[in-house]
């Protein structure tokens, strides 16, 4: 039974129980219907309270059912049959009340909430509008300028924001349930409000529309949904409820079936399954209630910033007196600039900072859960961390490298106890970015790759498991997405052309734009080691870039040439002089937009199959997470992974073996071709 109903003397609670969150499935629709027929029909009952079981409202439509044609009572009449009911409804919210969710809330005469609870319409992120009529009465209850906000953004609002608002009536302290019936009672004896699709849209100033446009428009870059998401609130401030509900309703569902949408929805999907790899159903994670950072640099400090947003006191173990004061310094800097930003006032940035505390004594680690090592990228300077940490721990105490390139089965050696070692790979900045890959080790215990999620979702971060290789999955993809930049570069592209063809598939940067950001030596460093270990990486330019000290933005010059104090790249004739050397000989053609594009992406795919068959990804959808949280692939694109599937399987080996006639990429894979017969990556799986 996904709805029951229960009588308190004239009050009939309406409870929906559709775990795990109340979606909107067609059985709960078709039940809310029938509910609203038996209480119009019996005289006993004077109002009605909606509430839900579980940890949530209703939040939203059932999004697994948006691959198939819709199914009756569609929503839009479930929420006009429940307002046009003889009696007020009363929802009492408590956890979220999203998309349909808030849709049938706005049917209902009256809102109460409990405070934690928060309302909103998060359609476009999962690129689409509200369909079931949020776009249309939400103006008419709350002013169309407040609609558009949350219509266009989907952020979410707290239940007091959302009573200011007037979205909803009242906030209730204590019990919802005991609150709602007295509401209710209250409620009872009053005419029926007006109901919201009978009320007009309070009127907006002179162009506001026009301006809201642009805004839209800015921050949703190539999103579709978000501008329809707005037309549609406008059409509802500018015409009549029925037609309004016509045009909102059409823009859903033509929405619901594109590409975009289908993108998003995969993301939605991929992001809760990450969390829950199904090998630790079942596992108890170790408890951690405090931590430890070795190496308080640039990642350092961001790691402790971040474990210490999650509520984790922190210490932070650094080489001697001097650098645990630098170390402190960089990750005050961080809550500083938090506090600039408007993101923290003052004083919780100063509550944060009084428990991160520093030291260069390891004696300090004797009761310490979980430590985080992030020193230098050197195996010896690394196994010496770690001997010490061996010595001063408790044995159960979780032990993990943020090491990019190293091998952690070789860092561990030594490790006493080396079932509680493994690798967190967080990324810079570590209190902002949202991936985090984890690497079991040869010895990892269940129970602490367990650990290892179970601190990701505190920090409010995305798991994903990965296998041991050169780069683990994001900087392996990488290394392939930067050889073949420069490749397009020795047949005839150049660093502005192939930057501004990433930009226009919806990337925030280029290849080139971003190694200067980043800085060239890095990467000129693990050429360096992958040369000593036998490989020979492919960067002819980014080589003699580096002997000639360009290194980006921090030398003022690296792929692009750069004036003091400004960010903007400008071709340099010095560098296009080092390609033209670097090409002589080599058959040039003319790049276009959607080539360069192809030649940079499919590549990318291939190597990621590569590391899917090889078990170093256990999903496709886990590498689309790594490259969208990871190195901003557009999240409306899906990732890499389904990008390719999206686009056809059979089209991308095609592309890539014409590619690597011309001696630009290299051939599909094996494993490419196979995928691309079935159709799927899914082929891949074992
Ligand atoms: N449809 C189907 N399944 C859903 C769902 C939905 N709308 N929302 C969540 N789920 C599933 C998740 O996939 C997950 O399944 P799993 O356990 O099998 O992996 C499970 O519910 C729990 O989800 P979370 O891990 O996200 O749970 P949290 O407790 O962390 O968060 C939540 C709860 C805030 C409600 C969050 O799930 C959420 O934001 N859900 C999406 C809400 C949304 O986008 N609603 C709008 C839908 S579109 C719509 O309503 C169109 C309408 O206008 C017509
Ligand atoms: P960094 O050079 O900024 O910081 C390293 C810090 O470690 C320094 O403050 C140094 O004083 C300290 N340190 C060195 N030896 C120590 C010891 N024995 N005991 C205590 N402290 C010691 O380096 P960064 O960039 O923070 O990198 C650290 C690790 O994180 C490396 O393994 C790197 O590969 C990895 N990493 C770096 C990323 C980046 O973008 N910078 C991204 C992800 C991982």
């Amino acid at each position: 039974m996904t709805v029951t109903i229960a009588r308190e003397n004239a009050i009939a609670v309406v409870t929906v129980d559709n775990p795990p969150v109340n979606a909107l499935s067609q059985a709960l629709r078709q039940a809310l219907v029938e509910a609203v027929a038996e209480l119009d029909a019996d005289a006993t009952v004077k109002a009605v309270v909606l509430i839900c079981a579980g940890r949530t409202f209703i939040a939203g439509a059932d999004v697994s059912e948006f691959g198939k044609p819709p199914q009756p009572p569609h929503l839009p009449d479930v929420v006009a049959r429940i307002e046009a009911a003889k009696k007020p409804w009363v929802a009492a919210i408590h956890g979220s009340a999203l998309g349909g969710g808030l849709e049938v809330a706005l049917g209902c005469a009256y809102r109460v909430a409990i405070a934690s609870a928060s309302l909103g319409l998060p359609e476009v992120k999962l690129g689409i509008i509200p369909g079931a009529g949020g776009t249309v009465r939400l103006p008419r209850l709350i002013g169309p300028a407040a609609a558009v906000d949350l219509v266009t953004g989907g952020s979410p609002v707290g239940a007091r924001k959302a009573e200011g608002l007037g979205l909803i009536d009242a906030v209730l302290d204590g019990d919802l349930r005991a609150g709602a019936i007295a509401f209710a009672g209250d409620v009872a004896e009053k005419p029926l409000p007006q109901p919201i699709s009978s009320r007009e849209v309070p009127p907006v100033e002179a162009g506001f529309w026009e301006s809201a446009e642009k805004a839209v428009a800015a921050k949703a870059r190539r999103e579709i949904a978000p501008l329809r998401a707005l037309a549609s609130v406008r059409k509802a401030s500018e015409t009549d409820f029925d037609d309004a509900m016509a045009f909102e309703r059409e823009t859903f569902l033509d929405l619901r079936g594109s590409k975009q949408a289908a993108a998003l929805r995969h993301v939605f999907f991929a992001e809760r399954a990450a969390p829950r790899p199904p090998e630790l159903a079942g596992v108890t994670p170790r408890d951690t209630r405090s931590a430890a950072v070795i190496g308080g640099g640039t990642m350092g400090a961001g790691i402790a910033a971040a474990l210490r947003d999650a509520g984790l006191p922190v210490v932070l173990i650094e080489r001697d007196a001097a650098a645990v004061e630098r170390g402190l310094a960089n990750v005050r800097a961080i809550y500083e600039g938090s506090v600039k930003r408007g993101r923290m006032t003052q004083a919780v940035a100063d509550e944060r900072m009084a428990s991160v505390t520093g030291g260069d004594d390891y004696g300090l680690l004797a009761d310490t859960d979980l430590v985080i090592e992030a020193v230098f990228e050197d195996l010896a300077v690394k196994r010496a961390v770690f001997e010490k940490l061996s010595s001063v721990c408790r044995p159960d105490a979780v032990l993990a490298t943020n090491t990019s390139y190293l091998d952690p089965n070789a860092i561990s050696e030594g490790v006493s106890h080396p079932e509680r070692f493994l690798g967190l790979h967080f990324f810079s900045p570590a209190h902002i970015m949202k991936l985090l890959e984890i690497v079991p080790t040869e010895t990892t215990a269940l129970d602490v790759l367990a650990t290892g999620f179970a601190l990701v979702r505190l920090l409010g971060k995305i798991p994903v498991r990965a296998g041991i290789c050169d780069g683990f999955i994001g900087n392996r993809i990488l290394k392939v997405t930067r050889a073949q930049a420069e490749r397009l570069l020795l047949s005839g592209a150049t660093p502005s052309a192939v930057d501004a063809a990433m930009r226009a598939f919806g990337l925030p940067m280029g290849p080139f734009e971003a190694q200067d950001l980043g800085g060239l030596d890095i990467a000129a460093f693990q050429r360096k080691a992958a040369r000593a270990r036998g490989e020979t990486p492919f960067a002819p330019v980014a080589e003699r870039l580096c002997a000639i000290e360009r290194f980006g933005q921090k030398s003022s010059g690296g792929w692009y040439d750069y004036q003091p104090g400004d960010r903007a790249p400008q071709p340099s004739e010095a560098v296009a002089a080092i390609i033209a050397e670097e090409a002589a000989g080599q058959p040039q053609r003319v790049w276009n937009e959607a080539d360069i594009a192809d030649a940079i992406l499919l590549p990318m795919v291939n190597e990621a199959t590569r590391i899917l068959e090889e078990r170093v990804a256990l999903r496709a959808a886990d590498i689309d997470l790594v490259k969208i949280h990871g190195y901003g692939f557009p999240r409306w694109r899906g990732g890499p992974m389904h990008y390719a599937e999206a686009r056809g399987l059979s089209e991308v080996v095609a592309v890539l073996d014409r590619l690597a006639s011309d001696g630009l990429a290299d051939p599909p894979c094996a494993g490419l071709r196979r995928a691309a017969e079935a159709g799927s990556f899914s082929a891949l799986a074992k």
